[in-house]
């Protein structure tokens, strides 16, 4: 099984950026982290971080027939990008959308998401954990154990 985890705009600063919304885990840390994880589930994992929306466009793209499974934390993207959303959409590959902080406590603007509707799960508030716990909850889903 192959899962792909996708990070938008400004996560790359993550550990430094307001980290009393985001916390001090770097994306670094995350990934060693899920690396892990995915060793213990016997799975394999890609991880990309783009500031620019055409990008993770044509990363979500680049996806179609290698990827079982997506994790996707847009930033602000989320928010606004229906070609984000319509990508997920065209290559039908199952996501979880991920944040750090519960964007439904914070400014009315990033209360809605443009990524939720199609998403198999949404994790928000968990910080940096939620990264693993949507990969545990997304191998689980696909291999009918969730
Ligand atoms: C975020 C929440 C977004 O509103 C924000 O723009 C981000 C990070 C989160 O992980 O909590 O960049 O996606």
């Amino acid at each position: 099984m192959k899962l792909a985890v996708l990070n938008g705009p400004n996560l790359n600063l993550l550990g430094t950026r307001e980290p009393e919304i985001y916390g001090t885990t770097t994306l670094a840390d995350i990934e060693s982290r899920l690396h892990v994880v995915a060793r213990e589930l016997g799975i394999e994992l890609a991880f990309v971080q783009t500031n620019h929306e055409g990008a993770l466009v044509d990363a979500i793209q680049g996806l179609r027939g290698t990827a079982d499974g997506v994790i996707i934390n847009a930033g602000a993207y989320s928010h606004t990008s229906l070609a984000i959303r319509d990508a997920l959409s065209a290559v039908a590959i199952p996501y979880v959308e991920v944040h750090l902080s519960n964007i439904f406590a914070r400014e009315p603007e990033r209360r809605h998401s443009a990524l939720a509707s199609g998403a198999t799960a949404v994790l928000c508030g968990f910080g940096a954990y939620g990264y693993e716990l949507a990969l545990r909850g997304i191998v689980a889903r696909l291999a009918n154990r969730g």
